[in-house]
């Protein structure tokens, strides 16, 4: 096999947006960061160079990592940060995957600019029949005219939901419905009669979005790097952390300008008096039409008839249910159809007494905080791996996260303000077998269920077993799972005020960050950590850690 080398300097770079000029976070002064594109099978090396005043880390997100947890990046759980000067190189093999994932910072806030695109080039031909006439990465983020990682400290300090982004960008360009943007916008040429695939990235930072492009149907045949039965739509839904790619082909009589709006803007269960939603780009059908876009412009009036409304639930879990594996010879799905273990947990937001604080900015003079099982996770100040790894006796954490909600209850119909709000702080942490065969119920609570969340898994894929509305119920649900060709995923969007199942083959020893994806939420403590034990063999255990891994 070959291996693949990266050089990623991680260094400031003035950009302009919305008429602001700031310094942002960038690797190789790239926004978006640098596309990293292999083969499947192939070894990566990214040497990750830090130029910057603060520690970094960066995360191949979705990429499995097998026995080389050393290389997944999230800050204290699997290494610590990379220091001012300091180098670190990633190194892992690309196996058994293939298609679109992403990478990115993984320490506070930094993935707002640091994150780019991760293609792994399959080893046998698409299992679809169109040929493609080319690839084109769509990828979402926010852009934020004031710094970042203030924006989260400010909200841990004074305890409110965070200020949104001034701006929703496709391919770190916010489209002319933003102020001051139009020379900002993403247009992507095609031909008509052609097929494209799109590489749909949401690496935006806090919502959920949906996507559509005028009078144009998009057919899903992938997500997360993996193959799905393909199914047209006229919209998708993708939560942060997920990657779908897609089919579009140019079938259109262009209209006089020849182009085409796409858009994206946030999939919220309740409105908020959101203002700055939509980010928009263009398909421009090639030799038709002239330059017009820029004076073509006009907000609302504009933008595709069928991209969803803000609230539209009901698009977004029809989305979701007809998201299915490809399960065939050559990709089987490879559910675990007996499990060894089933783990319950809540995934919810609460509220903290503030202390006498006056400037308590969250709910009924309280603060916000997130949990598992009431578990407020922290992040302690070492490599957990590393711990791990070496048996140290530590107090930072525990093998012993809550396996059932520490009440039994109606999690989605009660006042949240008596139920669930006796919220531990820690660093519990689950501990499987190797081998073991797990299944997790992700079961949100009903207070402020305003959006999916997005839980995500380090270091191994998981089967979505089912979903649902209200409370799990382990009598009935199980006998509804779908173990025939469930989505094979790395994130999970959790219906807001509904559950999710994932099954999960647990044969990658390590330790492995669960969090939710809305960078908000993770912040909060809406984390936790699978510990997956070495398995008897040699072949299954992790390997040693490198030597030029930082130290805290
Ligand atoms: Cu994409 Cu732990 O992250």
């Amino acid at each position: 096999s070959n291996t693949k080398q990266f050089h990623f300097n991680v260094e400031w770079k003035k950009v302009t947006r919305l008429c602001n000029t700031k310094p942002i976070l960038t690797v190789n002064g790239e926004y978006p960061g640098p596309t990293i594109a292999v083969n499947e099978g192939d070894n990566v090396e990214i040497k990750v160079t830090n130029s910057v005043d603060r520690n970094t880390t960066l995360h191949w997100h979705g990429i499995k990592q097998l026995r080389t947890g050393w290389a997944d990046g999230p800050a204290y759980i699997t290494q610590c940060p990379i220091r001012r000067g300091q180098s670190y190189t990633y190194k892992f093999t690309v196996t058994e995957q293939r298609g679109t994932l992403w990478w990115h910072a993984h320490l506070s806030w930094q993935r707002a600019s640091l994150y780019g695109a991760f293609i792994i080039y399959p080893r046998f031909p698409y299992p679809i029949s169109a040929p493609i006439q080319s690839e084109i990465p769509i990828i979402f983020g926010e852009w934020w005219n004031s710094d970042v990682e203030a924006v989260e400290s400010d909200m841990m300090i004074f305890g409110g939901g965070p200020d949104s982004s001034d701006a929703y960008t496709i391919n770190g360009m916010p489209g002319p419905l933003y102020p001051c943007s139009i020379q900002d916008t993403f247009i992507q040429t095609i031909d008509r009669g052609k097929t494209y695939m799109f590489r749909i990235i949401n690496a935006a930072m806090n919502n959920e979005l949906f996507f559509a492009v005028a009078n144009h149907t998009l057919t899903v045949i992938e997500v997360d790097a993996v193959y799905t039965k393909p199914f047209t739509t006229t919209a998708i839904m993708i939560a942060p952390g997920q990657t779908t790619n897609v089919l579009l082909t140019a079938n259109q009589v262009p209209n006089p300008t020849g182009t085409f709006v796409m858009a994206a803007r946030p999939y919220v269960t309740s409105v908020f008096p959101f203002d700055k939603t939509t980010t928009i780009g263009f398909l421009k059908y090639n030799a038709l039409g002239s330059d017009t876009i820029k004076t073509a412009v006009k907000p609302c009036s504009f933008l595709p008839q069928n991209l969803p409304q803000m609230n539209d639930s009901d698009f977004a879990t029809k989305f979701s249910n007809k998201i299915r594996s490809l399960a065939s010879t050559k990709y089987p799905c490879n559910v675990p159809k007996k499990i060894d273990k089933r783990v319950i947990t809540t995934i919810s937001l609460n509220l903290q007494d503030c202390g006498g604080n006056k400037a308590c900015k969250g709910l009924y003079g309280k603060k916000f905080l997130a949990s598992m099982n009431n578990q407020s996770f922290v992040r302690p100040t070492m490599s957990i791996l590393e711990c791990h790894y070496r048996n140290l006796k530590t107090s930072a954490y525990a093998y012993n996260f809550p396996e059932k909600p520490p009440h039994a209850f109606n999690y989605t119909g009660v006042n949240p303000l008596t139920h669930n709000m006796n919220t531990e702080f820690g660093t519990r942490l689950l501990v499987v077998p190797y081998g073991t065969k797990l299944e997790i119920v992700l079961q949100d609570t009903s207070f402020l269920n305003v959006e999916n969340h997005p839980i995500h898994v380090h270091g191994h894929n998981f089967f979505v077993v089912g979903t649902g509305f209200g409370n799990f119920d382990d009598v009935k649900d199980p006998g509804r799972y779908n173990l025939v060709d469930p989505p094979e995923r790395n994130t999970v969007a959790v219906p807001s005020g509904g559950w999710a199942a994932i099954r999960i083959n647990a044969d990658n020893p390590g330790v492995w960050f669960i969090h939710c994806h809305l960078e908000a939420h993770t912040s909060w403590g809406l984390a936790t950590g699978l510990v997956v034990e070495n398995g008897p063999d040699p072949s299954q255990r992790l390997l040693p850690p490198p030597e030029d891994l930082p130290s805290c």
